[in-house]
């Protein structure tokens, strides 16, 4: 499969979980052009195969990106399919959010600049609460005087909205039962072809060895991380966008 083909895998893949993923990401770029022109410099936290990145990138010519993730098949993807169409507008970087060194690496990676806006999508749901709150207080610090933190990912309903968690499970379920009747791959069938791909077999290896008995998180509802926003330093914090448990939350630096 090509590297494109197999990117558009991953987005139908990832689309099935994420009911309104492509409006979800085009808040990010609205947001982002509004409050930083044109033409900004973006850190995308844990950008697996790129698609937010490419999002970005698409929508506005004058951006740059680096994209940092720690999954060493994902980021292989990411450069062969988004490479050839972005050139270095587009930098990935190969790093830990679960170490405390990922910033050094990023502000190495940005050569002396400060970024923007620091974005991510479906992703810091992998980070344990405590870790979490580092890694807000870390992008705030590498964020210059009024840059955006958008974080777009699932923000579970917890005992206090019963209503609202199982309103929200039976949402997810149905897109599921939609997507995958209509040829979606699942996130198992989608990793299965991405490690039979004839240049993945070390790169899924150092995978599992990277990421094979980490914890797994708890769920977090949005009031947890619009507290550990405020809490890691931005000045506001706020919902900027919601359907049912999916969120993006803004914070302003
Ligand atoms: C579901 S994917 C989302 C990828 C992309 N942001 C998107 O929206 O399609 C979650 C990503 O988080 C990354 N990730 C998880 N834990 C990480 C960590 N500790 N450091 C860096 N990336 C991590 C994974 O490697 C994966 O690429």
């Amino acid at each position: 499969m090509t590297p494109s083909a197999l990117l558009a895998a991953w987005d139908a893949q990832q689309a099935a979980y994420v009911a309104d993923r492509e409006g979800r990401f085009r808040i990010v770029v609205e947001l982002l052009e509004l409050a930083c022109g044109p033409a900004p410099l973006v850190v995308d936290l844990a950008c697996g195969p790129g698609s937010l990145s490419a999002r970005v990138l698409d929508a506005l010519p004058g951006a740059r990106v680096l994209g940092v993730d720690h999954d060493p098949l994902l980021l292989d993807l990411a450069a062969r399919a988004l490479d050839p169409l972005h050139g270095d507008r587009l930098t990935l970087l190969d790093a830990d959010l679960d170490d405390d060194g990922w910033p050094a690496l990023v502000r190495d990676a940005l050569g002396g600049e400060t970024p923007d806006a620091v974005v991510s999508t479906t992703a810091l749901h992998w980070l344990l609460p405590p870790r979490l709150v580092a890694v807000y207080a870390q992008a705030a610090e590498l964020l210059r005087p009024g840059g955006l933190l958008l974080n777009g990912d699932h923000f579970r309903f917890d005992g206090r909205t019963p209503a609202l968690k199982r309103l929200a499970a039976a949402h997810d379920e149905a897109t599921q039962r939609r997507d995958h009747a209509a040829g979606a791959p699942t996130w198992e069938a989608w990793w299965e072809v991405a490690r039979s791909q004839p240049h993945a077999a070390p790169l899924a290896a150092e995978r599992d060895r990277r990421f094979d008995g980490r914890p797994a998180p708890p769920p977090t509802a949005v009031d947890f991380h619009l507290a550990a926003l405020t809490q890691a330093g931005f000045a506001e914090a706020g919902t900027v966008w919601q359907l049912l448990d999916d969120y993006v939350v803004l914070g302003v630096r």
